[in-house]
């Protein structure tokens, strides 16, 4: 049966591309009664220099977050990456069975390092690790935005040259990529670009924490073109496009429907509109975030079993593929 698997990292405030590309596919699958599996992944956060006293925090607040957003530590197994020590060590298995140019190419890495003079190592070889997450838990699929797909090819690979090398160990897991917008939601500074954290201009997002005169204010601001009526074309109305989607998305209408309500209102008119259907959208998951926020205890609990649960199934793991590499007698 499919063993889902996916990750976050905990820095920076989430924003509506990681909501829609990411947590809110988590929370379909959990609400199906699948097998889901989910990691804070801190460990990740770490190839670039954090402030220990932010970090910590924004551990709990990226819970807290998930908790908000409807994630169920009862219906799901929620655990932060550092707590469970076994996906480190599979790490290293896994680093002596990829090749360095293989890493050199990915995408997050050439972006990331570009404005770096000294390149961590760790930032190098993130994606092995990312792979040993998957792996861990025998992984079949993986629920990700579109820029997470070449690192899940390369768990596929390493996957299966240990399967090839060792003997069948890995199940091949696939990356769940939606087939429409969510999966990339774009800039809304420039629709040329991906919605990301990583953007120095934050009117280029918007977090799930926006006040609701940050949220006018952004989408008034909003990138989209010179035609004043409303019409959805991802490829020559990027901008708006993006608009339409996240408008799709916070009040589960259809794009088409949403057209039909709209049409005769230009640009300006429909920011309005929509800027109050994101705040509306918004303000109970706020409510709840600051309600969870405020119960360390509560969430501190949900780490400690979490990672019980978690390194019981990567043991298993981890001993076979131990076993496998001659590194121990019997699993
Ligand atoms: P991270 O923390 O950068 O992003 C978390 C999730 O949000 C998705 N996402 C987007 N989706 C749509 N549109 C966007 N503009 C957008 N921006 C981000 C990402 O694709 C991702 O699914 N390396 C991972 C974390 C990780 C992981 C894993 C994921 C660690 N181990 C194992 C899957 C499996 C990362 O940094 O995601």
């Amino acid at each position: 049966s499919p063993r889902i698997f996916s990750g976050i990292q905990p820095t920076g405030i989430i924003h509506l591309g990681n909501y829609l590309g990411a947590i809110s596919q988590w929370k379909k699958r959990q609400d199906e009664n699948e097998n889901v599996i989910l990691e804070i992944a801190d460990l990740h956060s770490i190839t670039l220099p954090q402030n220990p006293e932010t970090l910590r925090q924004s551990i709990l607040q990226m819970l807290a977050t998930l908790l908000a957003c409807g994630i169920s530590p009862e219906k799901v197994l929620l655990f932060q990456q550092s707590m469970v020590s076994t996906h480190a060590e599979l790490s290293w298995i896994l680093g002596c069975v990829c090749t360095m140019p293989r890493l050199a190419h990915l995408p997050t890495f050439k972006e990331k390092s570009a404005s770096l003079k000294d390149v961590p190592l760790g930032l190098y070889i993130y994606p092995i690790l990312q792979a040993a997450d998957i792996l861990s838990y025998k992984a079949t699929h993986v629920p990700v935005g579109e820029d997470q797909s070449q690192h899940i090819q390369l768990t596929q690979e390493l996957a299966k040259m240990f399967n090839k090398r060792y003997g069948y160990c890995f199940p091949i897991p696939h990356a769940i990529v939606t087939d429409n917008v969510y999966a990339r939601l774009k800039s809304l500074r420039d629709p040329a670009k991906k919605m990301s954290k990583s953007d120095p201009d934050p009117k280029s997002r918007i977090s799930l924490l926006d006040k609701p005169e940050e949220v006018i204010i952004k989408i008034k601001k909003a990138v989209t073109d010179f035609t004043s009526e409303i019409s959805y074309d991802p490829e020559h109305r990027p901008g708006v496009s993006n608009l339409l989607s996240i408008h799709s998305f916070m009040s589960s209408k259809s794009i088409d429907v949403i057209c039909k309500e709209v049409q005769g209102l230009n640009t300006v008119s429909y920011k309005k509109l929509l800027a109050d259907v994101i705040v509306a959208h918004l303000q109970p998951i706020q409510k709840e975030y600051y309600a969870f926020l405020s119960d360390e205890e509560y969430l501190h609990n949900i780490l400690k079993h979490g990672a019980e649960e978690a390194l019981a199934i990567s043991t298993k793991t981890l001993d076979e593929v131990k076993e496998k590499l001659g590194l121990k007698y019997s699993a």
